[in-house]
């Protein structure tokens, strides 16, 4: 296929057949996924075609548009598969990759409204929906803003939480704070925080982590105890990020304690619900989610548990005001104020120009609906659930953490006379891992929680089914003897 190469055009035909040609290999992806292997097997992987040079001039559309393809499919690592039992990163919906087409296409810029009217009205409703499932009411005054992910959302809470207790901070910066601020998460909350903190200026070693307790949940009294520690000491305590859903092992923790404990406190209340936020969708399931309503600020990732392809974050918060004192700046290229009754989104995001990254998010809510999401935490729920039974018939392992949602973390089960230390079991968990996951049909991971190794399952595809499972625990099973062989040790079993 030939182009005019002084510019970019192609005519309507071309258009038309390479638009055919990339929805063919998607659609084709999209039907291979309930079978198909998350890499390939470990003998070639990493083996990629020669790096290309800086083309000087272009070459037929149609066949690089097919020889990407094919490296990217045939080579790559594939997370929308049912075989990824992996980190927070889902199947995403087929509407969403078509919406995701769409917002290309418009090129939207969410900076301003007004070059933007349809589309930023249409991310305000998106949000809207998300602030009411949270138990928050239309009359009641909330903004918030799509973010890169959580990340982003988690420092954007952060520096709320600094300028609502400093409201000169952003202007002033940190020299005329009467002390040195604290913040309080669990041991076992995302260091996303803690890089948040280190950008604020307030340093990253005043994330105080709290121990967790046995759930993966945070110690109250401990969290009590370091509070007033620090303000005895001189510091003071600003603000308490509860996590829904930890990345390890998808713990909540006590939302409503947390809640009571910031009232008393005067302090800013953050709930990292990136993953679990998802429950809101859930009338059976949002209940374990009470107490977030009273959060000041939340943020709920898309992009993990609602089946959303990168990049879609949301930070929502009970204080729209503060988000135009921690982000608003003028400029002369853009207008003063807000087109119409929404701000603009350039005065409450730590983005500038932005894409729009709520689109797939509607699009899917209007054509599958809330209950699908139901739907999904349900089956989702129960295959974790029936992951754990199979698992631990094997006689294999034992569970490490009580499962709270759809991760589970176990452990290789030792013969009595066998102790490890953690060096020896996480060396143990590394080869387990390999074992499983050498011919690339599946993809799960270690980690460690409460600072111990522990091997790590999740369920995140909506397209993992008891097949898949009972595949991977078939693995887990075999991986045993010869993981002891490899790393010497006779026995594992009892
Ligand atoms: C609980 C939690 N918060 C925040 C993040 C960061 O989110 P993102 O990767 O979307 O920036 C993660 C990432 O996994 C997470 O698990």
């Amino acid at each position: 296929m030939g182009f005019d190469r002084s510019n970019f055009q192609l005519d309507p035909e071309q258009r038309q057949q390479l638009g055919y040609q990339l929805i063919d290999r998607i659609n084709a992806y999209y039907s291979s996924l309930s079978h198909r292997s998350v890499q390939p097997p470990m003998e070639v992987r990493g083996q990629f075609p020669a790096t290309a040079q800086l083309p000087e001039l272009g070459e037929d559309a149609s066949r690089v548009l097919e020889s990407i393809c094919a490296d990217l499919i045939d080579r790559g690592f594939h997370v929308p598969t049912a075989n990824y039992f992996g980190l927070m990163n889902p199947t995403p919906t087929y509407m969403a990759v078509l919406a995701e087409a769409l917002v290309a296409a418009l090129n939207p810029q969410l900076a301003t409204n007004a070059r933007s009217q349809l589309a930023s009205r249409l991310e305000h409703e998106t949000l809207g929906w998300i602030a009411q499932r949270i138990g928050w009411q239309q009359e009641e005054n909330f903004g918030g803003t799509f973010t890169s992910g959580g990340n982003e959302a988690n420092f954007s809470g952060l520096a709320l939480a600094l300028t609502h207790h400093f409201p000169n901070i952003i202007e002033d910066g940190l020299l005329g704070l009467p002390a040195q601020p604290g913040f309080y998460a669990s041991a076992e909350s995302h260091p996303s925080l803690e890089k948040s903190l280190g950008l604020l200026g307030i340093g990253r070693k005043f994330l105080r982590r709290v121990p967790a307790d046995h759930r993966a949940q945070i110690n109250l009294n401990a969290l009590e105890a370091q509070i007033q520690h620090d303000r005895a000491a001189g510091l003071l305590p600003l603000a308490v990020i509860g996590t829904a859903g930890t990345t390890s092992s998808g713990a909540i923790d006590p939302l409503a304690a947390l809640a009571d404990l910031c009232a008393r406190h005067h302090l800013w209340f953050h709930v990292d619900a990136a993953y679990a936020g998802a429950l809101i969708f859930s009338n059976q399931h949002r209940r374990l989610l009470a107490g977030m309503e009273r959060a000041d600020s939340i943020t709920l990732d898309p992009h993990k548990w609602l089946s959303m392809p990168f990049a879609a974050g949301v930070l929502l918060t009970r204080h729209p005001e503060l988000l135009e004192s921690v982000f608003g700046i003028d400029t002369a290229y853009l207008p003063k104020s807000s087109s119409g009754p929404l701000p603009d989104n350039f005065r409450i995001s730590a983005q500038w120009s932005r894409r729009m990254n709520s689109l797939k998010f509607w699009l899917t809510l209007r054509v599958h609906g809330r209950v699908a999401y139901e739907e999904l935490i349900d089956n989702q729920l129960q295959l974790a659930s029936y992951f754990e039974e199979k698992v631990l018939a094997t006689g294999s392992y034992t569970l490490a953490t009580p499962r709270a949602l759809t991760i589970l973390n176990f452990r290789a089960r030792l013969a009595d006379d066998l102790r490890l230390d953690d060096d020896a079991t996480a060396a143990l968990h590394r080869e387990i891992v390999s074992q499983v996951t050498a011919d690339g049909e599946h993809w799960i991971s270690t980690t460690r929680v409460h600072g111990k190794s522990v091997l790590r399952m999740m369920v995140i595809s909506y397209l993992s089914r008891q097949q898949h499972v009972d595949a991977l625990v078939a693995k887990l099973h075999a991986a045993i003897p010869n993981a002891a062989e490899a790393l010497g040790l006779h026995s594992l079993r009892r």
